[in-house]
């Protein structure tokens, strides 16, 4: 996998090159960014290669996992991990994730959302964002950055 081969652009949304601008997140060089619900990671590898971010992706899909890795596995700063994203987020040491994302992902199908929000809120530092995209309609996404106090 080149940096050619990576999307140009984080894509919040199922529309290419609607939503936020890149630097909505603030510079992300030496970031940690965890996306909940990664699937192939195809925006996983936008932060890593090309933000410079330190990723880590979480899906609890083996196939998606092992898409992840085969895809961009070789990337420098990047890591998929097979898990639960609240299972997981309840390792995370608190206050040292930088952004979390949600692009679909786990905050979409989670039975207890809030309960999910709440070990976002714990992961992320003070000042710490949290970026989510929902289906708002079946053509319409809607994207909220969230940050955490
Ligand atoms: C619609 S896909 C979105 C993938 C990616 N974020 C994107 O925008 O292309 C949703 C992904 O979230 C994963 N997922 C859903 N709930 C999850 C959970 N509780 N923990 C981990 N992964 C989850 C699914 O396995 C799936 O790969």
């Amino acid at each position: 996998m080149t940096l050619a081969q990576v999307r140009a652009r984080l894509e919040w949304t199922r529309q290419p090159g609607a939503g936020p601008p890149p630097g909505i997140l603030g510079d992300l060089s030496g970031r940690a960014v965890l996306e909940l619900g990664c699937g192939s990671g195809h925006n996983l590898a936008v932060l890593a290669a090309r933000h410079g971010a330190i990723v880590t992706g979480v899906d609890h899909d083996p196939a998606k996992v092992a898409r992840a890795a085969e895809l961009y596995g070789r990337l420098p700063r990047l890591q998929v991990v097979r898990a639960d994203a609240g299972a997981y987020l309840a390792t995370v040491p608190a206050g040292t994730v930088d952004v979390c994302l949600s692009i679909f992902g786990a905050l979409s199908f989670d039975p207890d959302p809030a309960a999910l929000l709440a070990r976002c809120a714990r992961a992320l530092r003070p000042g710490g964002l949290l970026g989510v995209t929902i289906r708002a309609g079946d053509e319409h996404d809607a994207v909220v950055i969230l940050a955490r106090r």
